[in-house]
């Protein structure tokens, strides 16, 4: 029980593009922190969010050790990670062997849906997004190719992409949960 604790005392959560802390964020058994590059973010999230560090930092290039991360989460951020086998090469090399990485994220829009979307965006000059969610075959080949096994992928809810009025419909997608450990 002792040993639980202390195992507990010193795990490390760590949240990749965390964002500005508006959804609930509980306080981790050992040591939380939040990853994101927007500093404005970072500065709402450090006086609204008890319990975690957080740090300004490209998830692409994290400064974390080797095998430092006990879990690991990226919520609505891999699309932004581009290429995103080197994003998932981070995670892995930043993953402890016994860790846990959870992606949330969206399924891919269609071809033509996402190429509409991509437009939209443009001329309302808003910055597009890199991908426009995953094929899930290709992302857990790439998780495999990262040196990570899949545990489970499933389905919860669905992703938002863009909405009124800066673009004529909602554009949604399903959102997946991924685990992977090192095998
Ligand atoms: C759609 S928001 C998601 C925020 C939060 N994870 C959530 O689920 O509410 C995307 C976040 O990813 C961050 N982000 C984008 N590119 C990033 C990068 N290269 N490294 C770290 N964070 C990044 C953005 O600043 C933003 O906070």
């Amino acid at each position: 029980m002792a040993e639980t604790a202390e195992h507990d005392q010193h795990k490390v959560t760590v949240e990749i593009g965390c964002g500005s802390g508006s959804r609930a964020r509980p306080v981790p058994a050992g040591i939380g922190v939040g990853v994101d590059v927007d500093i404005n973010a970072l500065r709402t999230a450090v006086r609204s969010t008890a319990g975690w560090t957080f740090i300004g930092a490209d998830g692409l290039a994290l400064p974390l050790r080797d095998n430092s991360c006990a879990d690991l989460r990226i919520q609505a951020v891999l699309h932004h990670l581009v290429p995103t086998a080197t994003a998932l090469g981070e995670l892995a090399r930043v993953m402890q062997p016994s860790g846990v990485l959870t992606i949330r994220d969206g399924v891919a829009l269609d071809a033509n849906e996402a190429a509409h979307l991509d437009d939209e965006l443009r001329q309302a000059g808003h910055p597009s997004e890199p991908v426009y969610g995953f094929d899930l075959d290709e992302l857990a080949e790439l998780v495999r190719a990262s040196g990570l096994d899949v545990e489970d992928i499933h389905m919860e809810g669905t992703a938002t992409w863009a909405t009124p009025p800066f673009v004529s419909k909602p554009y949604t997608s399903e959102r997946f949960h991924l685990t992977a450990r090192h095998p």
